[in-house]
């Protein structure tokens, strides 16, 4: 790809873009409903928390008390899910599973402790599918008791709307997209914290990806990146920033040094769509310390498995045949079956051996745990809490399920996961 070709900027922009709310020490309200978002230069209507799309973004330290009122002023039930955040599970917000829809004018209380310092977000996870793509998420940023030094601690969202013929959300879901790769949308946009810069600023850019079902390749020009953290678990090793692929859900934290204008990209067609900007105005004296890795989490070690346990991705266009009824399955069963599909001890380290027998990539995720994503040699390489697992690819991933209650796991692809590739542990 050749980044020095000027590209069309995206017109984007949610209307009200509202700044971070502080967490810890006050209970924070979310209230979902309609807001007018501007949208490829017309405004369009979507849905936010508080009147702003994305959800105002939500900061609190690490260790600290997350008190959350969500006020249903839907017209329909709602949810909030907390992703990758490893909370009890009766704060985890999911219907049927940890707690029942909320319905309009009611409200729910959620209440936990934060364990990790990480990038993590919120969204909808009732009637997901069409909440999330109508603007239902945010962030949420639980930091360091000492942060690394930045100049900008930033958080840039990607993100992608399907327009109908006169500019609108288009409400039509439709059954071809359910099959393949999901409801992508024909504008992509990133919203971004901030959009001005210093050279020899160093930037930490929390990158998420709360599309329904895109999977983002992006690249950042203008900075001297490190990959620092991955789903919001530190690397310990921090990794050049190249070109970097986000399944939904996934989030990478970049900690780099300005050196001009910085663009980031969206590179996976020939021609590479800008997707945010941050201008540089001014100068700084450059540190001259390396970027550092960030404190390890509190996560436990795997051990030795003890249960070697296989999913299998099954459905979809051209994939295998399953017994379930929706267009996709794991082992064998659309959508929710009655008893877990595996329960476990816990403290136990499970072998997951992920097999994906379609001819899609699947970003699969496991609700209340990261899990290690495995080397060729089978060693824990990262933790994640959503792993992408390509057409025909098995993947092995170690899972120390240490966290008590029913977790769902599914694709993140919430296309996928409204037609059946969802299934639930236990850990008991
Ligand atoms: Cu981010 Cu079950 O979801
Ligand atoms: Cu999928």
């Amino acid at each position: 790809m050749n980044l020095n070709r000027r590209q069309t900027l995206l017109a984007l922009g949610a209307s009200a873009f509202s700044s971070a709310v502080r967490a810890g020490e006050n209970q924070i309200v979310l209230r979902p409903g309609n807001v007018s978002a501007s949208i490829n230069g017309r405004n369009i209507n979507m849905l936010g928390y508080n009147g702003s799309l994305p959800g105002p973004e939500i900061r609190i330290r690490q260790n600290d008390i997350l008190t959350a009122r969500l006020e249903n002023t839907l017209d329909e039930g709602t949810i909030l899910h907390w992703h990758g955040i490893r909370l009890p599970n009766a704060m985890d917000g999911v219907n049927v599973v940890t707690q029942d829809a909320i319905i309009p004018q009611d409200s729910f209380t959620y209440r936990f402790a934060v364990p990790d310092a990480g990038t993590f977000w919120y969204h909808a996870h009732y009637l997901s599918l069409e909440q999330v793509a109508r603007g239902l998420f945010g962030p949420l940023i639980v930091e360091e008791p000492n942060p690394p030094d930045v100049d900008q601690d930033i958080t840039v969202q990607l993100f992608d709307v399907l327009l109908d013929g006169s500019g609108n959300f288009d409400p039509e879901f439709y059954q071809a997209d359910y099959a393949t790769a999901g409801r992508i949308g024909n504008k992509m946009m990133a919203f971004s914290s901030s959009s001005l810069t210093r050279t020899g600023e160093r930037l930490r850019i929390r990158i998420i990806n709360p599309a329904v079902d895109r999977i983002f390749k992006i690249q950042i020009q203008g900075l001297s990146g490190m990959i620092v953290a991955l789903d919001g678990m530190p690397l310990a090793t921090p990794r050049i920033a190249g070109e970097m692929i986000l399944a939904p859900g996934q989030r990478i934290d970049v900690i780099g040094d300005v050196e001009v204008d910085v663009n980031i990209w969206e590179t996976t067609a020939s021609n590479p769509i800008l997707l945010t900007r941050l201008a540089v105005s001014g100068a700084r004296a450059k540190r001259s310390v390396e970027v550092q890795a960030l404190p390890a989490n509190p996560l436990p070690r795997p051990g030795i498995p003890t249960t070697e346990f296989d999913l299998v991705m099954q459905g979809g266009a051209a994939g295998t045949s399953h017994g379930g009824y929706g267009t996709w399955a794991l082992n064998d069963v659309s959508g929710l079956p009655r008893s877990p599909v595996l329960t476990a001890r816990r403290g136990d380290t499970i072998a997951l051996l992920l097999r994906n027998e379609t001819a899609f990539p699947h970003g699969i995720h496991l609700h209340g745990h990261h899990f290690w994503e495995t080397d060729s040699n089978g060693e824990p390489s990262v933790l994640r809490d959503t792993t992408l697992v390509a057409a025909g690819e098995t993947r092995e991933i170690l899972c120390v399920l240490d966290n008590p209650g029913s977790w769902l796991i599914h694709c993140h692809m919430l296309s996928h996961q409204e037609d059946g590739m969802a299934t639930w542990i236990h850990v008991r």
